[in-house]
């Protein structure tokens, strides 16, 4: 009998539920986020939109990969970090469903799994430039842990852009809308000029959402703006993740969070790493985002290494946890 384990993603908007198997492979990947107009999270809220479309999500990752709930050997959640409202009920689903099926559960780190699950596409020792909507971290594996060389001292440069992109009425998600409209601009040989705040690997951004809202209210072209902001925040980000890969001496680049789904930046990365003769990898778009698969093919590592809990009185989420706070026995 084929042996598989469930991967449940619960830290933020998303909640998904994936199938994989004891080979690694993701036989399903399911989600659903929860998405307002005005892209605001309120915990409570985003709360009771996972307990609503769990049981939906669930039983859909089941019927895609063709696997009957009975032969589940283990599940695999994440259980930090996180907003605690989102976590907890991932957390509650995990364990009802364990209990139910008698199986143990894998406590897995948000931002280890969007690391690890590099490997499946070739990445073996990567330098980890995960760039999305809350987080921004350059992460990479040194002496049994996975630390974070450098971080946004401020917001998420996901958060930043859409903050931006809302004030300038262009709705949620922004990534994506300024994307398009930088790709629309016709002087992109004259960059407007915006602070460059980038310290050692730490980068931020607040200083240079303030500019950018004065220059909106002046009546700046959009898609001029558009293609500025996208140039100076990702040089920004490519430099400290630069810096990283020459201070690690390490060989290989990879990219997570949703916006590295961005063409602009998949390319200014791709550069950089010719340059610098590393090798780029950069997952399919659903394994970017945040997405259960990616808990599942870590939880699968954890539990073959014997890293797993029967007891469910010892199981627990850790919004704060930080990602060198994990011990990485499973390597
Ligand atoms: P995490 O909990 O890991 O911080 P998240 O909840 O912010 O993740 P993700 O799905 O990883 O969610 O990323 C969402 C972010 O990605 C949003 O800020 C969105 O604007 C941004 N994004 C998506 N596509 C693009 C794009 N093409 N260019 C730039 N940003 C993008
Ligand atoms: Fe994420």
């Amino acid at each position: 009998m084929n042996k598989y384990i469930l991967g449940i993603e619960s830290t933020a908007h998303t909640f998904g539920v994936a199938v994989v198997d004891f080979e690694g492979d993701i036989l399903s990947n399911v989600k659903d986020s929860y998405v307002t107009e005005t892209g605001g999270l309120i915990p409570l809220e985003v709360r009771k939109h996972h307990r609503r479309v769990a049981d939906e999500v669930f039983k859909k990752a089941l019927n895609d990969a063709g696997v009957e709930e009975k032969e589940i050997e283990v599940i695999a959640f994440s259980n930090a970090p996180g907003l605690a409202p989102c976590l907890l009920e991932g957390m509650d689903f995990s364990k009802r469903l364990a209990e139910r099926l008698n199986v143990p559960v894998v406590c897995v780190n948000h931002c280890i799994a969007h690391l690890e699950i590099g490997d499946s596409v070739g990445a073996k020792d990567p330098v980890m430039l995960y760039a999305s909507g809350a987080n921004t971290q350059i992460i990479a594996y040194e002496a049994g842990k996975y630390r974070v060389f450098g971080e946004t001292l401020d917001l998420g440069v996901g958060n930043f852009i859409d903050t931006f992109a809302r004030y300038a009425g262009l709705g949620f998600p922004g990534g994506p809308k300024i994307q398009e409209l930088a790709e629309e601009c016709k002087t992109k040989d004259k960059l407007i000029e915006l602070p460059y705040s980038i310290k050692g690997m730490d980068v931020a951004f607040s200083g240079l959402q303030t500019k950018l809202k004065n220059l909106r209210d002046k009546g700046v072209d959009i898609r001029d703006l558009s293609y500025s902001i996208q140039e100076i925040i990702f040089a920004m980000l490519v430099e400290a993740t630069e810096r990283a890969l020459a201070h690690t001496g390490k060989k290989e680049l990879l990219l997570g969070g949703g916006v590295a789904c961005n063409s602009r930046l998949q390319k200014m990365c791709k550069i950089m790493c010719k340059e610098r003769g590393v090798k780029f990898f950069c997952p399919d778009k659903s394994l970017l985002v945040d997405n259960a698969g990616m808990i599942g093919y870590l939880g699968l590592k954890m539990f073959k290494a014997g890293i797993f809990e029967k007891d469910l009185e010892k199981v627990d989420i850790a919004p704060r946890e930080r990602t060198d706070d994990v011990e990485v026995s499973w390597k």
